[in-house]
């Protein structure tokens, strides 16, 4: 996190009445950013479609909202409720990076994962992907590297965590 100034948007639980402007956001990540977000090159169509059902398919986005538009998010999906698993996925437009929104993003995820009673959460990005393996690394030790892919597997114990 490199910013001075403390963004002045909110961190907040996007719903349905927010597909718009959670699409929009998506639809404004750089063509490297998206691949990033979706490990691979996708269509806009992709874009557009995956907006609209994490809004509706039951799993949390939380997202930061500045001046009533989306600039970052992360997406909790519940991937083995049996063994109280989920998988997280963030986005922030470049120019919000390195103001620590990521980190705000990921302490409102981790508070919805504990309410959810998620014990385990991961995160894979690409091994050259060093913001997301930064960022992870404010929140856990264990990153691991599985071939192309950087893990990073956060216990969600009941301790707060720092933004
Ligand atoms: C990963 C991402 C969400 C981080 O968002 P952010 O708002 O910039 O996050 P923060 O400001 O909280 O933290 C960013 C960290 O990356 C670090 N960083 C930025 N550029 C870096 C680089 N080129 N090399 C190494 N670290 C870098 C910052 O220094 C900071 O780490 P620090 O706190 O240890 O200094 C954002 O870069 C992004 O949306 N990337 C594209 C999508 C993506 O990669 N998603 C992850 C896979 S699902």
């Amino acid at each position: 996190m490199t910013a001075s100034v403390e963004p002045r948007g909110e961190v907040r639980a996007l719903g349905s009445a927010d597909a718009d402007r959670y699409c929009n956001h998506l639809m404004r990540l750089d063509t490297p950013s998206r691949k990033m977000r979706f490990f691979e090159d996708v269509s806009e169509f992709h874009v557009l479609f995956h907006a609209g059902a994490a809004l509706s398919d039951g799993r949390v986005v939380v997202g930061y909202v500045e001046d009533d538009e989306v600039r970052g998010a992360c997406e909790l999906l519940e991937v083995d409720r049996e063994n109280h698993l989920a998988e997280a996925a963030f986005s922030v437009e470049s120019e919000w990076r390195c103001q620590g929104i990521g980190g705000r993003l990921m302490a409102a995820m981790i508070e919805q994962a504990r309410r959810l009673g998620v014990r385990r959460i991961e995160m894979s990005c690409l091994k050259s992907n060093l913001p997301m393996q930064a960022l992870a690394a404010r929140f856990t030790d264990d990153l691991r590297q599985v071939g192309e892919t950087a893990l990073a597997v956060l216990e969600n114990h009941d301790e707060p965590h720092p933004a």
